[in-house]
């Protein structure tokens, strides 16, 4: 089976400088200053033995099994841990080395259960390759004195199990734990012979610090640390790479097989945004796919109250497209729309925008991104001039200071989180921008510089203070502002920043943050040198979420950061092609590359391309559907992934509107709080069975492959053609390939993608055209997309949700590591032992003041509505503020949010909900009644 090749240490840092010319038994290397000598070994197809060695940490040499013999030297090296240097003639076959590295491994063998046969990772097992490579035939100690083979298994994790008498203490997973993933939860604890792999707690994995991350299983070379599934299983036979179907981080997978059983996921080393890491999501929680509630048939039902129906695909097909024709003729033609999903691929998605406009001819399609990143499409063209992050993530190792604004990487962005703590560790400072004390502010070796602990709702303020501090403290870099920048609005803005009201010490009173921090915050980001933004949903889920977009922007403009690697204005994407689906033209107002559709020109070409006449008024957005619905005028919903019941605010306000709906057509893997109100149920496809493309956070265009056929018969793609024919539009894709080149010919971003560039070289950027035929890492290199980099005045507005007395708290919502989202998928794995209920943090003052304890359950009410969760009191959050998770259906955190939302783009204003919080002794009948009548439970088919 094919495996990522370990070279057995990290590629020189000093790649690009000197390089250094020797010979390894008898053959002439070149490799790069720095490089060690098991790596140039390796890189000349010579493979030297190796226990405590793997290329993804840095050498350790422990294990002295990697010996080699150096001209000119008496002593034998170990090769991991010596560079190479020039002229030297090393030679790794001796009979000395055999003899040593036979002696070696005797000792290993000596303590280590001979059962190799039985053992799951026989076949794959570093301690086993290594005995037959240095030709151990025969153990001359035996088992009599004292060994660690008694020692038990730690099986408390779901997911892998721990068995030390297995161990060979090579320290790998403790390196792992901390050189990779940054977490830090495994030690050697003991000495000399008693020396064992331990967590840092001393409790089992489960309790740990552990996060399930996965870096220390796959960095063991014996079956001491391993995969459950593998156990279960056995040994994998096949692999096929693909793309993580959870977060914009767009890790990159080897699904291994055996037959079509997938064993595990193990990170790809040639991924370009994880290099071979991953977090508990995309590594473990993948059950999903085959779980048992998983809708495999369509169904239909005449009214929402009746039973579900199994039908086949071309019943439900013909169901759907005549009822929709029939509002359309009662109606009119704009009395139907459709939605395209994050979670689907660019291939997907262009299918749903292409059925709204070619065959239910209108504009009304919108995703779920207006729900979380619309302001960053907005503020970022307003300002630079094209809607996306400016850096790839490597761009963070080159960072000095990093500032984190309204996001919490650690939980939302794992494996970023995991590079960006690297390059902490090594130096950068760092600035966080957030209500909360997330894992950031105070993690292992990392203690951010300074900490914005603002009132949720005061972004903007904060931003201009930021500012105002630049612009009058003479911290403007002059010179990239005239060259790069448009003077008139750069002018504007500086005047408008000056004014007192924006000074650190007036805002202080709005945000509720010192202004000697908010101050030296700012003197920081400007001295850089190479200053970067990463911000997140805490940014855009606000009435002035594209305000704060384009305040970012600002900030990086008049600091000349952008536009070269280290800097730049990062937004971090939530589900997995976020992007993808914006870039799609999956907005009512836009064709696919952000282009308007009131546009003549470029509707002419999709237009001829299509052979259809295209609407040119915008349709409506998910919000404007919805208020349309209790109007009387919108009757007909296509939903491809998406739980609106769930996911979008003031809860009770979509029910009301879905209720009235006369066709509501939901395309998933499972009954959901949506299909409650549908009248057909169409079984979507994993990523484990698509065929197609997601674009992640930093632009890039990976390739997800079928690891599995569809479990449902049909692509989703070929469900929406499917669609789009019976409603009259013929469409007649063959392949997921086709419709990528039909993306590349009428999108100027990607018209150099195509399935077989991805396959030849992994991934690129967007833009990918004849000008960068391989993709583009950083935008707006020597101009910005627009010309000329725009300021914009961003004058606070305080958002209209306020607190009262009946109201004293701010909720803030966001997400925990365990579960995705609405949590269809990992709630259906084991993640959920980690995390089965959603929870509400409250400071233990506001807690005392209103009679609350630990693990109480509790009222969350507001204005529009009322939930119980259970509390937990943490000083994570400031007095005043309460937090919590919209992952579980039964909190349902979002019948309390309301409908405020962003001024451009209607995005809600989640992160700012007035609520009350009280002691509560049972469940509100809302939840009541939804647990009673929980799809998942309720199915009658
Ligand atoms: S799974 Fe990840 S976090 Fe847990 S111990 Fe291993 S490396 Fe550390
Ligand atoms: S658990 Fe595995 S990686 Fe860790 S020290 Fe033991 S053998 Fe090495
Ligand atoms: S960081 Fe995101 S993309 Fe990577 S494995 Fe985790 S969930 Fe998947
Ligand atoms: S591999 Fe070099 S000392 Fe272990």
């Amino acid at each position: 089976m094919n495996r990522d090749k370990d070279f057995g240490t990290p590629q020189s840092s000093l790649q690009g400088k000197a390089r250094v010319n020797l010979t390894i038994d008898g053959i002439a290397v070149e490799v790069p200053e720095g490089t060690s000598i098991m790596r140039a070994a390796a890189e000349s197809g010579i493979s030297i033995p190796k226990l405590c060695a793997t290329d993804s940490l840095k050498a350790f040499g422990s294990c002295r099994l990697c010996l080699v013999e150096i001209d000119g030297r008496q002593d034998m090296p170990a090769s991991c841990s010596t560079p190479v240097a020039a002229g030297m003639a090393v030679h790794t076959q001796t009979e000395r080395l055999a003899r040593v590295r036979r002696g070696v491994m005797e000792l290993y063998i000596s303590d280590h259960p001979l059962d190799c046969l039985t053992c799951a990772a026989n076949g794959d097992c570093e301690l086993q390759d290594m005995a037959g490579e240095v030709g151990l035939r025969e153990v001359r100690y035996g088992f009599e004195g004292d060994n660690h083979l008694g020692l038990e298994t730690d099986n408390s994790n779901p997911y892998f199990a721990f068995d030390p008498s297995k161990c060979i203490v090579c320290s790998r997973c403790v390196r792992a734990c901390d050189e990779v993933q940054g977490t830090f939860a495994l030690t050697i604890a003991g000495r000399g012979f008693g020396s064992q792999v331990s967590t840092g707690s001393g409790t089992d994995f489960l309790h740990s610090e552990c996060v399930s991350c996965g870096a220390c299983v796959q960095a063991c070379p014996t079956a001491t640390l391993i995969e459950k599934s593998v156990i279960e299983h056995g040994q994998p036979e096949h692999s096929v790479i693909t793309t993580c179907a959870y977060c914009g981080v767009g890790c990159t997978f080897r699904a291994e097989m055996k037959g079509d059983q997938l064993v595990r996921m193990l990170p790809h080393k040639g991924g370009q945004a994880n290099h071979g890491h991953s977090c508990i999501k995309g590594r473990f929680a993948f059950g999903y796919a085959t779980h048992p509630d998983r809708v495999l048939k369509p169904l239909i039902r005449e009214q929402t109250g009746d039973a579900w129906r199994e039908v086949g695909w071309d019943e439900a097909i013909g169901f759907a497209a005549r009822r929709f024709r029939a509002i359309q003729e009662k109606y009119g033609r704009k009395s139907i729309g459709g939605l395209a999903s994050s979670r689907c691929t660019n291939e997907e998605v262009w299918v749903v925008q292409k059925l709204v406009r070619a065959a239910f001819k209108n504009n009304n399609v919108d995703n779920c991104a207006r729900v979380c990143h619309s302001p960053t499409g907005f503020g970022l063209n307003q300002t630079l001039g094209t809607s996306a992050g400016t850096q790839h993530f490597d761009s963070v190792l080159e960072s000095d200071v990093i500032m984190v604004v309204g996001s919490n990487p650690s939980d939302a962005h794992p494996v970023f989180a995991a590079q960006m703590k690297r390059r902490l560790r090594e130096g950068a400072r760092l600035i966080v921008v957030d209500p909360r004390d997330i894992e950031l502010v105070r993690s292992p070796h990392i203690q951010a510089r300074y900490h914005l602990q603002l009132l949720p709702g005061t972004n903007v303020a904060m931003i201009n203070a930021l500012a105002h501090v630049i612009v009058t403290e003479g911290l403007v870099d002059e010179q990239y502002v005239a060259k790069r920048c448009e003077p008139d609005s750069f002018s504007a803005w500086c005047e408008f920043v000056r004014r007192p009201e924006n000074s650190p010490e007036a805002v202080a009173k709005i945000t509720g943050v010192d202004a000697r921090l908010i101050r030296a915050s700012a003197r920081l980001y400007a001295e850089g040198p190479r200053s970067a933004i990463y911000y997140g949903l805490g940014v855009t889920e606000h009435s002035q979420g594209s305000t704060m977009v384009m305040g970012l922007a600002n900030l990086a403009m008049s600091t000349g950061n952008i536009g070269f690697a280290g800097t730049g204005i990062n937004p971090m994407r939530g589900q997995n092609n976020v992007q993808g689906s914006c870039d799609m033209g999956s907005f009512p107002h836009q064709l696919p590359g952000y282009r308007p559709v009131d546009d003549d020109d470029v509707r002419a070409t999709f237009e001829a391309a299509w052979q259809v006449e295209l609407d040119n008024e915008p349709g409506l957005r998910i919000p404007n559907m919805f208020d349309a619905a209790l109007a009387g005028e919108y009757r007909g919903m296509y939903i491809q992934g998406e739980d609106v019941a769930q996911s979008d605010p003031n809860t009770k306000h979509v029910e009301a509107a879905l209720s009235v709906m006369e066709c509501v057509v939901v395309q998933d893997l499972f009954l959901n709080e949506t299909s409650r109100y549908a009248h057909v149920f169409l079984p979507g496809t994993t990523s484990l069975e698509k065929d197609g493309t997601f674009t992640n956070a930093e632009r890039r265009i990976g390739r997800v492959r079928p690891v599995m056929s569809p479990r449902t018969g049909m692509a989703e793609w070929e469900v929406t053609q499917a669609l789009a024919n019976a409603m009259g539009y013929p469409m007649h894709y063959a392949c997921a390939a086709e419709i990528m080149d039909e993306i590349a010919a009428l999108t100027p971003a990607f018209s150099g993608v195509s399935f077989g560039l991805l396959d030849a070289v992994g991934s690129v950027q967007w833009p990918c055209n004849d000008q960068a035929p391989l993709g583009t890492q950083v935008m707006h290199v020597d101009h910005f997309v627009r010309g000329k980099g725009k300021f914009i005045l961003t004058e606070f507005v305080p958002t209209d949700e306020r607190t009262s007395q009946r109201f004293p708290l701010i909720l803030t919502t966001g997400r925990i590591l365990p579960q995705y989202n609405v949590g269809a998928q990992t709630r259906r794995t084991a993640n959920s032992i980690w995390a089965p209920e959603d929870v509400l943090e409250m400071h233990p003052h506001d807690a005392e003041m209103r009679g609350i304890g630990e693990g109480d359950l509790v009222a969350l009410g507001s204005r529009k509505g009322e939930t119980t969760l259970h509390a937990t009191l943490t000083e994570r959050v400031p007095p005043g503020v309460v937090y919590t998770t919209f992952h579980h259906p039964e909190t349902g955190a979002n019948v309390v949010t309301t409908e405020f939302s962003d001024w451009a783009t209607e995005c809600p204003e989640y992160k700012v909900t007035a609520v009350q919080v009280a002691p509560a002794s049972r469940r509100t009948e809302w939840q009541r009644r939804l647990h009673g009548e929980h799809p998942a439970l309720s199915r009658s088919d």
